[in-house]
This record gives C-alpha cells, structure tokens and sequence, in this order.
C-alpha cells in the first residue's frame, strides 16, 4: 500500500536536499533562463524528475561528474548514446585524430569500406547508408519500404517510439486509434496511413497484414519506449512469418535493443529482418545513425527510384555520413562493441537484475524487473506487461519520480525516463552494489512494501 502523504513529505525532503547538493547546478540552471528557452537548449532536458537538471562538467566511463562536484554512478548513459562508456578511449582517440583532417567532405573517406564490412557482418544484412540520427534513419526505411512495395501503409505497435517520426505516433485507447495527444504542431491525420495493434497480438496482426496494403512492419522486437515489453514465445517468429507471407517489409529497429547482444536482438536470437536500423551508441555520442537491408530490398529500392525522375530523393541530409562519423563507428564496432564488452555487461546486468529482485523481495513488492541484456528496468507492477496498454497502466509517474530523485541524491543517474538502467563495458561491480544498496534505503525511507 502507498501512502500518498509520506510521498509528498519525502518529495520536499529531497528535493531540498538536492537544492542544498548542487549550489552550482542552480545557479547554472538561473543563468541560461537568459537566451535558452525554458533554460535548456533542448526541451527533453526538463524531463529529469529533479527540481532542474544537473548540469555536466565532465563523464568518462559509466562516470558523470557535476559541476558542483558530485560523482555520480551513470546508468543513464545519455539515454544509450552512451551505452558503451562516455568517451571511450578508441573513440576519442580516433575523434582527436580526424579533428585536424577535416570533418566534413561529401565523399567518403579511407575508413568507410571497413565500416561497411564490420555493419554487414555483425548485423548480417548486405546493403547499408548512414543518417544523422535514428529518427532520419526510420524515416528513411518508411519511405524506401513505400517506395519498394508500392504500398502506402505502415504497421506500428501501441506504445512504440522510433524517434521523431511523424508517421508512428499513433496510440490505441481502448482499443481505438488516435494520434499521440502529445504530438505538437501535426496538422494531418497520421491514422490515415498508420496502423496500430497491439504487441503480442497474432490475431490483430493476421488480419491487418492480410489486408495486403501495408509497405512495412516497423518494430523494436523487445518493446523499449513504455516500460519493457518482452515478446512471448513465437511472436517474433511469426511476425517474421506473416510479413513474408503478405510481401511486407520486416523493419527491426534496434537503436534501444542494440543491448541484446553483439549483434542486437534479430542477430543474437533471430528472427533477421528485411531492414534494421541503429542509432544513438553506434557512435557513442556522435550523432549518427544507419540502416540495413537485404538483396531482396536493395533491387525493390533501385526499381523504384528508376522509376522517378533526376532530383531530391527526400532521405538523407547534408551531414549524412561525414568523415567524423564514420571516424566514430569505425572506433565503435572495432574496438568498443566488441564481444568482450558484451560479456561483461551482461553478466553485471544479470547481477543487477538480481540485486533488485533481492530487494523488491525483501520489501514484499508487488513488482517485477525486466531485462534485455545491459538494458534493466524495474516495473511498479507484478506481471510483465505484454503489450503497450499494460505497460501503460503499469506506470507510477509520480512514484518513479521520487525514486529516481532519490537515487540522484544518494549517487546514483537512472534514465529519467521510467527508469531505465544500462550498465557499460565501463561500469563495475561496485557501481551495481551500491545502486541496489541505494533503491534499498530509498524504498524503506518510503516505507512502502514490509
Ligand atoms: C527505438 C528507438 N528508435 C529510434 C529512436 C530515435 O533516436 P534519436 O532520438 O537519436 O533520433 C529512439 C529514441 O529514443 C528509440 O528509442
């Protein structure tokens, strides 16, 4: 039972805590009112559930230090742009060196062929091209997929998030479609070419895909965005099944679940997609993103742009591929993502996983942990969501926050969003132990559970 009272009394407890812990952050957060609107020079940066952000002065690692000083236990990661360690040493070596070489060419550069060969090998599809951000990239396969069927639909799970693409933000309330209520400034019905179902759903799926309009299926194969939502046995083979079947486009995107394994989810477990996108780590902070796809698709696409005439194809921008980038993927797959880096983060994962089981146990919650691979979460809820509706109605805002707020005052980063965790080749053995030690204390200060 939660009692509502002792949340709010220990809500103004840390929060004044906090306010007394980081003097300087304040100060930071009242200076840059003045030309930065809302005081940060990217909205998302208002969603820590402390009283303002923190404001950085150095990370390195799974470290992030604070200009008031404070060491913190990062298990944010830059919300898996970091997911590898901050500034990894092959990376800012290889950023060092392509600084006084120039950044920025429209051809490609010397490392581009290597690049290509490690992302068809590790993710086992032949054809690949670079975008700024995993946004771009999965407004990039939605088009080519159009393109390469000749269909004008796109399949979405309820729930999902692929970035900052307009066609996706379609949510299922009570079973009916509606575009995402949050969504600013959209003017046309995006229910129109978009259609959501639920994750774990073969009937919804069956009957969709027999319609035989849908361009794709684009999907994150172990839902990340709403809480953790694992498939159940067989439902990603037969999504694979069902969109062979009808002719559709298989699209994983694997930006979040790229912590399944060295190969990410469809290469570690299976099934293989017809098109895979990645972002966010891949550059381990360096803005870029890329997309793969099979033979079968690469002759679709080419059939289809033959068709049009000379001009903007309207995939890919300016910045698409620069030499910084490919720089920083090719330091990232040969030298950080590596197989050894794996291992270590999954078992410390597991061990975290565990050492919060321990304590939800020892507190008599009725919650759960999910988990894909260096990726953990804890739900406020004992069943594991199997879809996007669960999830929803498994989330405590207001109680995620407070404990997120908590842990920041005892050492510890999450995600502030429902309270991710990832653990990098960089994290240790320690880092875990005191994050359970501190979800431990916060929860008895809460006094919720025994
Ligand atoms: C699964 C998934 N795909 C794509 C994106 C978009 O990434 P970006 O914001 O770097 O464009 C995100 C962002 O959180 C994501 O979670």
């Amino acid at each position: 039972m939660i009692d509502h009272n002792r949340l709010a009394q220990v809500r103004a407890a840390e929060e004044e805590r906090f306010l007394r812990a980081n003097p300087a952050s304040s100060r930071a957060a009242q200076d840059r009112a003045h030309g930065w609107h809302q005081g940060v020079p990217f909205h998302w940066m208002r969603d820590w559930p402390s009283p303002f952000p923190l404001t950085a002065a150095k990370a390195q690692g799974a470290e992030l230090t604070t200009i008031d000083g404070q060491t913190l236990d990062d298990f944010c990661l830059g919300d898996t742009a970091s997911m590898f360690g901050h500034s990894p040493v092959p990376l800012a070596r290889a950023l060092a060196e392509q600084a006084g070489q120039g950044l920025s060419y429209m051809l490609p550069s010397d490392k581009t062929a290597a690049v290509g060969a490690m992302l068809a090998q590790r993710f086992k599809l032949p054809h690949w091209q670079l975008t700024t951000t995993a946004s771009e990239a999965n407004r990039a396969v939605i088009r080519w997929a159009r393109a390469a069927t000749g269909r004008d639909k796109v399949l979405i799970f309820n729930g999902c998030y692929h970035g900052a693409v307009d066609d996706v933000f379609v949510d299922l309330r009570d079973g009916v479609p509606e575009t995402r209520r949050s969504l600013v400034g959209q003017v046309w019905d995006v229910r129109e070419h978009t259609i959501a179902i639920e994750f774990n759903d073969t009937a919804a799926l069956q009957a969709a895909l027999s319609r035989g309009d849908i361009a794709c299926v684009l999907a994150e194969p172990v839902m990340t965005n709403c809480g953790m939502v694992l498939p159940q046995p067989g439902f990603l083979e037969l999504v694979r099944a069902e969109t062979l079947r009808a002719g559709t486009i298989l699209i994983w995107d694997e930006t979040h679940t790229i912590s399944s394994g060295h190969g990410g989810h469809a290469a570690t477990f299976g099934p293989l997609g017809d098109m895979f996108v990645i972002g966010k780590s891949i550059g381990g902070g360096v803005p870029c993103a890329a997309f793969g796809f099979s033979d079968a698709v690469a002759h679709r696409m080419e059939a289809a742009r033959a068709q049009l005439p000379p001009g903007h194809s309207g995939i890919g921008t300016t910045l698409s591929a620069n030499a910084l980038t490919i720089a920083a993927m090719h330091a990232m797959l040969s030298e950080v993502m590596t197989a050894k880096a794996y291992a270590h983060m999954n078992q410390l994962a597991g061990e975290l996983a565990g050492g919060i089981e321990g304590v939800i146990a020892q507190h008599q919650l009725d919650w759960h942990v999910a988990r894909v691979g260096a990726r953990v979460e804890f739900v406020c809820a004992a069943e594991p969501p199997k879809n996007g509706s669960d999830a929803r109605a498994a989330m405590d805002h207001p109680l995620e926050a407070l404990i997120h707020l908590m842990l920041v005052n005892r050492g510890t980063l999450l995600a502030p969003f429902h309270n991710m965790m990832l653990v990098s080749p960089a994290t240790t053995a320690d880092q875990v132990s005191r994050l359970v030690t501190n979800l431990d204390a916060a929860l008895s200060e809460l006094e919720i559970g025994a």
